[in-house]
């Protein structure tokens, strides 16, 4: 699955103050490649991350799966698209790269452990809400 997110941007609003946490994020996600996010702390790597994996929309841009732009979607047809396409994995990489080699499936995940980002295919580095550097490894990974 592909997932292509153009122009996404993100501002929460609380207590009448507006904070803008995602400014005009651009990136793409292929089927079978991992992913590292990677940034500060309040940069943006967690609402980033709802985004993509549906439990939120942008508030701006759109995130498009296969085609599809899921941020026009209601709520229903999210929670169905999420319960049966996005899958949640929490801090064990080598689970992951389990799933590398045995599935048909895109990863993005949050470290602050940059060695552990380094095993990714790729990271993407987020700094104030912006993604700074998309850095893709050069070596090959055997199947
Ligand atoms: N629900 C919310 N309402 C208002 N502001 C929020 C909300 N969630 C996050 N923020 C703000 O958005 C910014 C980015 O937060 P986010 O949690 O995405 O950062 P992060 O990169 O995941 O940080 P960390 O490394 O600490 O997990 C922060 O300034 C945070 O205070
Ligand atoms: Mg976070």
């Amino acid at each position: 699955m592909d997932i292509y997110v153009k122009d996404v941007s993100h501002t929460f609003s609380q207590a009448g103050l507006q904070s803008d946490v995602l400014k005009e994020l651009n990136c793409q996600f292929s089927a079978n490649d991992i992913t590292a996010l990677v940034g500060p702390s309040g940069s943006g790597k967690s609402t980033f991350l709802s985004l993509i994996g549906s439990l939120d929309r942008p508030t701006g841009g759109q995130i498009t799966y296969n085609g599809q732009d899921i941020t026009k979607w209601k709520n229903r047809q999210l929670s169905k698209f999420r319960a049966q396409e996005i899958g949640f994995v929490f801090q064990q990489f080598q689970l992951l790269l389990d799933l590398h080699q045995e599935e048909e499936c895109g990863i993005l995940f949050v470290t602050h452990d940059l060695a552990l980002a380094e095993r990714a295919d790729r990271i993407l580095f987020m700094q104030d809400g912006r993604i700074i550097e998309d850095r893709r490894k050069q070596t090959i990974r055997s199947v």
